[in-house]
């Protein structure tokens, strides 16, 4: 399997045995997280986010730094020349002589696929509007195989905003490729993308609903998300649904003893904080896995691991 040079754009473009395959190398890297390496040295990642982040750019940086190497980059366009009108292609030409992979997170879907189109080194797709994250897929898989075991026979739901929500995208693309449940459960106006639907529909099991409480006893992981206010374009629809999910202790009693909460983060007021000292809870976990699986990931595409 050749990782090298690859670009990272759709989780689409991976079958089930290459992502095996990365999260089999991100149980490899794991003991770097700690120990540090120089499998990088001499190795540049420029990270170009044309939206905020916290955790996806930091988490890059930070992987590239325990395997040895630097990362330059920019957060928010404020601070560079697409401020003056530099369109993203000719931004991409310019920083590829600086660095050996490009990070990228832009509002527009596409943007990450045209990027990949002009630049000579790989590019990674950090989220492109509200369209996918295909390395959150990757770390969230990491996260499930981790704490179950096995993704195969499992009984998920993925719960909020599937409309917008560009995480759920990938991670619905990537479970389609195993064999479990998939519980979508939406307010009406964010049901799960058509595209996306339709894709995983033709692979695995899937229903719909709105209601959370109606699948909490019967699921092995519950995946929360934040609605995506800067996705509306009409602020009314917003209003109809914000706060629509909300889960808290009480709603606990009753679900599997074993039940995994997810969250990508930023989280708003969908998981009380009164849920994050329960076992259940592994959203600080994700975190943790996605620099491990960002170390994996650029590992492989810079040709350092094999
Ligand atoms: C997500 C994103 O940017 O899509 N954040 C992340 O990368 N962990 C989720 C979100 O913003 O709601």
């Amino acid at each position: 399997m050749r990782f090298e040079r690859r670009d990272i754009i759709s989780i689409k473009d991976f079958t089930r045995n290459e992502i095996d395959y990365i999260l089999q190398t991100s149980e490899a890297i794991e003991p770097l997280e700690k120990s540090g390496s120089d499998m990088l040295h001499g190795k540049m990642l420029a990270t170009l986010f044309f939206e905020p982040s916290t955790r996806t750019r930091l988490s890059f940086e930070a992987a590239m730094h325990r395997l040895g190497g630097t990362a330059i980059g920019f957060a928010g366009p404020e601070g560079a020349s697409v401020k003056k009108g530099e369109n993203l292609a000719d931004t991409v030409r310019v920083v590829e002589n600086y660095a050996d992979t490009l990070i990228l997170r832009h509002p527009l879907e596409g943007a990450a696929r045209l990027a990949a189109e002009f630049a000579q080194i790989p590019v990674i797709n950090a989220g492109s509007g509200a369209e996918e994250h295909p390395t959150q897929a990757l770390l969230d898989l990491y996260t499930i195989l981790k704490e179950k075991g096995q993704i195969d026979g499992l009984n998920i739901a993925l719960t909020g905003d599937l409309r917008y929500g560009r995480t759920v995208h990938s991670l619905a693309y990537a479970l389609s490729l195993y064999d479990v449940r998939l519980h979508l459960i939406s307010p009406e106006l964010l049901r799960m993308r058509r595209e996306v639907l339709d894709t995983i529909r033709k692979e695995i099991k899937v229903t719909e609903g709105t209601d959370v409480s109606k699948v909490l006893p019967e699921i092995d992981v519950l995946y929360m998300t934040r609605i995506q206010k800067e996705r509306f374009a009409d602020m009314a629809e917003y209003a109809k649904v914000k706060g629509a999910y909300r889960i808290d202790h009480d709603m606990l009693a009753g679900v599997k003893d074993a039940l995994v909460i997810m969250h990508p983060l930023p989280r708003i007021d969908e998981i009380a904080s009164d849920i994050d000292t329960t076992p259940h809870a592994r959203y600080f976990q994700q975190v943790r896995n996605g620099i491990i699986v960002r170390m994996a990931l650029l590992a492989l595409i810079l040709g350092a691991a094999e």
